[in-house]
């Protein structure tokens, strides 16, 4: 039977709060936290920051907050400069990266921050990656090939071929466009699902690739692939400026072609 309320131990509850007594430019943060280790509801902890001494980006706030208030507070991190992914979060309403996401674009006055929506969460805002990351390995992620490699050389590409990764390449796995994803909210559990689309498409046009029948027969699935109804959330919230929309169309479009 459906249900419409949430269980009783899943209500946010409000928490604590953190005042910045002095502070020159305060600026406050509602942040969502969550442990395993208590029987406690989730809590929305608020957090009075001082600008003055803090750096622009949301990453930099996340940092002082757990360096100088609360050492509590779990949030993944590590280059601090948009390629490892690690701190991708819902912060003022979407998913994004939190060292690229500067303060002061951020609308509400309280920043609320979440981690990854519809994912298990580990602690506070890590969210539990293991499935989307073996939904990653399942599209083997490498160039597969039958024939020799050259003796002497690299197995080369010219720049028309190359350029055709453009857009692609560039993904960091982040996981900000899949969780922003009805379809993948709904059917993570068989649907790829965004990011994981975009990376099969990447190495489906790779010209070096020589297995791109045996890709497509794997997606050729109802679920893998054709429970993207082009809502789009993922091409507005990815914070590279990538559009998974348009890799899963053109792999739609190759399906339609290979059947003639
Ligand atoms: S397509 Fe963009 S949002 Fe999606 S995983 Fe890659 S970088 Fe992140
Ligand atoms: S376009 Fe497809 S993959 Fe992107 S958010 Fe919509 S349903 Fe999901
Ligand atoms: S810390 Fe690496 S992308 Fe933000």
């Amino acid at each position: 039977m459906a249900e419409f309320t949430l269980p009783k131990n899943s209500k946010v509850q409000k928490g604590k709060h953190f005042a910045s007594p002095g502070a020159k430019q305060p600026r406050t943060f509602k942040v969502y936290r969550w442990s395993p280790d208590d029987d406690a509801n989730p809590r929305m902890d608020t957090y009075e920051v001082d600008m003055a001494a803090c750096g622009p980006m949301v990453l930099d706030a996340l940092i002082k907050i757990k360096n100088e208030i609360d050492p509590t507070l779990t949030f993944r991190r590590s280059c601090r400069e948009g390629i490892c992914g690690s701190c991708a979060m819902n912060i003022d309403g979407t998913n994004t990266l939190a060292c690229t996401k500067s303060i002061d674009d951020c609308g509400k006055s309280e920043v609320p921050i979440y981690p990854l929506p519809h994912m298990e969460v580990v602690k506070d805002l890590v969210p539990d990656l293991t499935h989307f990351y073996a939904q990653y390995a399942s599209i083997q992620p490498w160039i597969r090939t039958q024939s020799a490699p050259p003796p002497d050389r690299e197995r080369l590409q010219s720049k028309e071929d190359r350029a055709k990764l453009d857009g692609l390449y560039e993904c960091i796995l982040c996981a900000c466009c899949s969780t922003s994803c009805p379809s993948y909210w709904w059917n993570g559990d068989r649907y790829l699902g965004p990011a994981i689309l975009l990376q099969a498409y990447r190495w489906i046009v790779d010209s070096r690739d020589e297995d791109t029948g045996a890709r497509l027969d794997d997606l050729e699935d109802p679920f893998k692939l054709y429970r993207c109804h082009t809502i789009m959330n993922c091409a507005r919230t990815c914070p590279k400026g990538l559009n998974p929309a348009k890799a899963i169309g053109e792999i739609k479009q190759l399906m339609l072609a290979r059947r003639g």
